[in-house]
């Protein structure tokens, strides 16, 4: 079948719209109509080159480049068609996507880790996680896509364990945005962080991650939650979904804290920056306190290493460091239940998105973003 989608075919070029070769769905595979996609950070770090699997990895899975590629890694849809043997999702049933395959039975997911599931070394780049082949082509060229999805598209062949199985009665919308940055921002502050009831939360930048992890720390009773951005149409937006103090920088966060904690500064301090770099990191860790947890969930360029820390403050003050995909939570347990937060008026999506986009405007989606107007956008396959 021939399917349109936004795709980038080379290092840094726009996400512009093609028309693909995409086959049947083989044994264990799923067709999904994409009724919305959000557009998450993820898909620039792609563009840019910070997201790039190793070179041996590639020439051990025997992937030529990471590009062409379709993006879109965030989204939700219907199950249009079914290959053999799938047995977790049928035709008809809504769907949200999950950017970490679920395998169900490796050792990480069968102990509550889905989010390690092994199945997440392929993710990056290649072909189908069921057979090694390579569903999508452009012009005879095999085709990529973003962490084993692409949702930057009309309709998708997936595995059916990176799908996961959602209430009928939901808003796909809503459902697009909790598949990644939320879900993401929100495991952040509850399970990585383990934000306590009464705790000081900082969350240093303020777009769609960041506002899962606001929500989180509101949810999990922080009492104080310190949102850090540079740009103030950010910080309004935190102040609207539980920050209760702003700053437009760490240094300004750093002054503020000490008089509202009485010197004990942040029990949790969470790094949802678009881009991670090492110099932001000690910064980050002098705003914790005792016994303070700094999740790192921010991506940093792959190649970049270096970060200068103090070493002896973090011993001595007990903290830790910590790093985290998806929030730490699995996909199939964290998405129904941010839906249900969702539904029960408790968590909030729509205020979240700030516009619509068709495919064929994903590069101005991104273009926005970068320009500082959006929280998220998001693709509406019906406009
Ligand atoms: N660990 C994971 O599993 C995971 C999952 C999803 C996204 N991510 C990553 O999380 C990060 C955030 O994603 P997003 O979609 O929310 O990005 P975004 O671009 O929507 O938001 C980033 C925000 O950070 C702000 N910012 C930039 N530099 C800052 C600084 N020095 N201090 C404070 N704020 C700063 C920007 O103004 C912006 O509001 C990205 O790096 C993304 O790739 C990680
Ligand atoms: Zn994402
Ligand atoms: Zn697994």
């Amino acid at each position: 079948m021939k399917i349109r989608a936004a795709v980038c075919t080379g290092l840094g070029e726009p996400w512009k719209t093609e028309v693909l070769d995409v086959g049947e769905p083989h044994a264990h595979e799923v067709q999904v109509e994409l009724a919305y996609a959000g557009m998450c950070h993820s898909d620039e770090h792609l563009r840019t080159g910070d997201i790039t699997a190793p070179p041996e990895l590639l020439e051990l899975l025997e992937i030529p480049s990471m590009f062409p590629c379709v993006g879109g890694h965030e989204g939700a849809g219907l199950v249009t068609a079914v290959g053999p043997e799938v047995s977790t999702v049928a035709v008809g049933d809504h769907v949200a996507v999950a950017f970490i395959p679920a395998c169900g039975v490796c050792s990480w997911c069968a102990s509550g880790r889905q989010y390690l599931c092994d199945l997440g070394m392929t993710t990056l780049a290649g072909p189908m996680i069921s057979d090694g082949t390579w569903r999508y082509h452009l012009d005879g060229q095999k085709v990529n896509r973003m962490t084993q999805l692409g949702t930057f598209a009309e309709s998708m062949v997936v595995h059916e364990s990176s799908l996961v199985k959602i209430d009928p009665n939901v808003s796909l919308r809503a459902a697009a945005l909790i598949s990644c940055g939320i879900s993401t921002g929100f495991g952040s502050a509850v399970q990585r962080g383990a934000t306590r009831p009464g705790e000081t939360v900082v969350v240093v930048g303020c777009g769609g991650v960041g506002s899962g992890a606001i929500q989180g720390a509101r949810i999990a009773g922080a009492r104080i939650i310190v949102a850090v951005d540079p740009l103030p149409f950010k910080r309004d937006n935190a102040a609207k979904i539980g920050a209760t103090h702003t700053a437009a920088s760490i240094e300004e966060a750093a002054l503020l804290l000490p008089e509202l904690t009485e010197g004990r500064m942040a029990e949790v301090v969470i790094l949802t920056p678009g881009v991670l770099t090492g110099d932001l990191v000690a910064p980050a860790v002098a705003l914790g306190g005792k016994d303070s947890r700094i999740v790192v969930t921010a991506i940093a360029p792959f190649h970049q290493i270096d970060v200068n820390l103090n070493l002896f403050m973090l011993s001595m003050s007990n903290q830790s460091l910590l790093g985290t995909v998806f929030g730490s939570v699995s996909p199939r347990v964290q998405i129904p239940n941010l839906l249900r937060l969702y539904q029960a008026g408790q968590l909030q999506v729509d205020e979240l998105i700030t516009q619509e986009y068709t495919l064929d405007q994903v590069q101005n989606g991104y273009d926005d973003l970068e320009a500082g107007s959006n929280i998220r956008g998001v693709v509406n396959f019906s406009a």
